[in-house]
């Protein structure tokens, strides 16, 4: 209802698609109605895009870098997924009870786009935090990320699946939903930041988010910190690898045995080195296409 709908070309607003996988009008409209309360902290993205890495970050910040709690207690439990329990259950009434029952100040994630966020979160008090990436290797870890959990037909490469992300009908639902949290990056409420820029200088993020949080740091902590979130750690911390919910799906889908880490390759520009030459000119092109109908770049976004 609060959403302003002019953030997007008309054209694209007029196509807009906004879903969570699976049908789901009731859930959205249930979310629409939820209480937000003014110190919540939100970590909206899209999937793939280092949602983990900044909640394991930010939740450590908001309670006092409380390392014991972190190492002891999954991350889903601290900061659940607002959209999980629907997506495996369908079950309208508890669906939300995780994010309900949560102690506060909550820290809730969620992959929903900005017109379907709660409409309070346009009252300004809650905190946003969003976290995009380079789709090119969103797209990729998706890949990999959803064939483990069994979601896609056995016979599909990695050619496939980013073939069809670039020509499946709603494939403007990425770039409209990076674009609209990029437009409205400069509200007090929200802090835009990129898996990019975490890479190239988690120091600065941390130091960012404390700021808009209004926290503060020692130097030891910081270094604790940083120790903490690097990919070498969060790789063997079973706290922050989503395992119960992997193991959900994957009941659910009945997958077979596949190898794999949550924590994956945590690079920038991987897709270079996974696809073959012609799928990364061909993405390359798709991205810049897709972009540009925004009057941006796609450096600009990251
Ligand atoms: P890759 O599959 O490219 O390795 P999300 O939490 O949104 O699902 O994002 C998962 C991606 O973030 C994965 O990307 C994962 O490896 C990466 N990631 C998680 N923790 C990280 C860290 N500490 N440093 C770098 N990348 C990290």
């Amino acid at each position: 209802k609060r959403y302003p709908t002019n953030l997007l070309p008309q054209e694209h607003w007029d196509k807009r698609v906004c879903y969570v996988r699976g049908n789901c009008e009731k859930f959205l409209n249930k979310v629409h109605d939820i209480q937000v309360y003014d110190d919540d902290v939100w970590v909206v993205t899209l999937p793939k895009c280092g949602t983990t890495w900044m909640q394991e970050l930010v939740w450590l910040v908001m309670n006092d870098y409380d390392f014991e709690t972190a190492k002891n207690t999954n991350l889903e439990v601290r900061s659940p997924f607002m959209e999980f329990n629907y997506m495996i259950t369908t079950d309208l009434e508890k669906c939300l009870e995780p994010i309900e029952n949560l102690k506060h100040p909550r820290l809730i994630k969620s992959h929903l786009a900005l017109p379907l966020l709660p409409s309070q979160i346009w009252d300004k008090k809650a905190k946003v935090i969003y976290v995009t990436r380079n789709p090119k290797d969103a797209y990729v870890s998706e890949y990999h990320f959803i064939r483990h959990m069994g979601l896609l037909p056995p016979q599909c490469t990695i050619d496939d699946y980013i073939k069809g992300r670039m020509y499946e009908k709603d494939c403007n639902e990425q770039f409209d939903n990076m674009y609209e949290f990029y437009k409205i990056r400069s509200e007090p409420w929200l802090f835009y930041t990129s898996f990019e820029q975490m890479k190239l200088n988690l120091r600065q993020v941390i130091l960012d988010v404390c700021k808009f949080l209004g926290k503060s740091i020692d130097d030891v902590t910081m270094e604790k910190m940083l120790k903490h979130l690097s990919f070498a750690e969060m790789k063997k911390n079973p706290r922050t690898n989503h395992l119960w919910e992997i193991e959900e799906v994957r009941k659910k889908t009945n997958a077979g045995e596949s190898e794999f880490n949550f924590c994956r390759k945590g690079e920038t520009d991987s897709y270079k080195k996974e696809l073959s030459p012609e799928l990364v000119k061909e993405l390359d092109n798709f991205v810049k296409e897709k972009v540009a109908q925004y009057g941006v770049t796609l450096n600009d976004l990251l």
